[in-house]
């Protein structure tokens, strides 16, 4: 079958985006990466992908009038890839509607908290601030609404007493590396639909789309 062509989106150090390319090198995975677009010349993770011979495109952001144009010419370069589905791995760019409405269904983001609590900047911050026991990452579809769409998958860690934001975070990244790669699986094996807000994964073992490791 033909691996789906996969397009990421970075601003800066491209960890989650490391980690696609990594799964992505395995036989048998069902994508691959068409190319890697930043909207910040020095993101580190441009030179990650480079070295890994994958197509990089900078389009910065300054040079454009509005959120519009700058969007169009993204998704013109995506599509200059023969990108099919859009994986926004750290891009911390605020879209046009234009950008999520042409992408609908085929977009997908990953944010470092359990979705609906913490949106926004410094979300492992809120999420100490506020108490919470568990806290995680989601995996979610991408709509103009800025951390909303429907969710596809999490993974969760405990908080544990002591931690700081450092520890809080790393220990996230730890599972979204884990997290983004497999989603992006599901995609390319077709199992993925939406109906209503509500997301299905074919034929996975019941539970699949929540990870949890108690790891500290
Ligand atoms: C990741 O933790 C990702 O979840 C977060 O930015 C980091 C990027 O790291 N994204 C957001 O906060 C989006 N709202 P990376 O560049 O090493 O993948």
């Amino acid at each position: 079958m033909a691996k789906l062509k996969v397009g990421i989106l970075i601003s800066g150090r491209g960890s989650n985006m490391a980690a696609l390319i990594e799964a992505a090198r395995s036989p048998g995975y069902p994508g691959e990466i068409a190319c890697v677009v930043s909207n910040k010349a020095d993101a580190a993770g441009l030179a990650i992908a480079a070295a890994a011979g994958i197509p990089t495109v900078t389009v910065s952001h300054r040079a454009y009038p509005d959120r519009e144009s700058f969007d169009r010419d993204v998704s013109a370069a995506l599509e200059k890839h023969g990108v099919e589905f859009v994986v926004l791995a750290g891009f911390l760019r605020i879209f046009s509607n234009w950008f999520p409405q042409h992408w609908a269904g085929r977009m997908i983001n990953i944010h470092p908290s359990l979705l609906p609590s913490f949106k926004g900047l410094h979300v492992q911050q809120q999420a100490l601030d506020a108490g919470v026991r568990l806290s995680g990452c989601t995996v979610h579809f991408v709509i103009p609404d800025l951390d909303a769409g429907p969710i596809i998958a999490q993974a969760a860690v405990p908080v544990l007493e002591g931690d700081d934001e450092a520890a809080l975070t790393a220990r996230i990244l730890r599972q979204e590396h884990r997290l983004y790669p497999e989603v992006v699986r599901w995609f390319g094996e077709g199992r993925v639909s939406e109906s209503g807000g509500k997301v299905a994964v074919r034929g996975l073992a019941p539970g699949a789309t929540l990870l949890f490791s108690g790891e500290a």
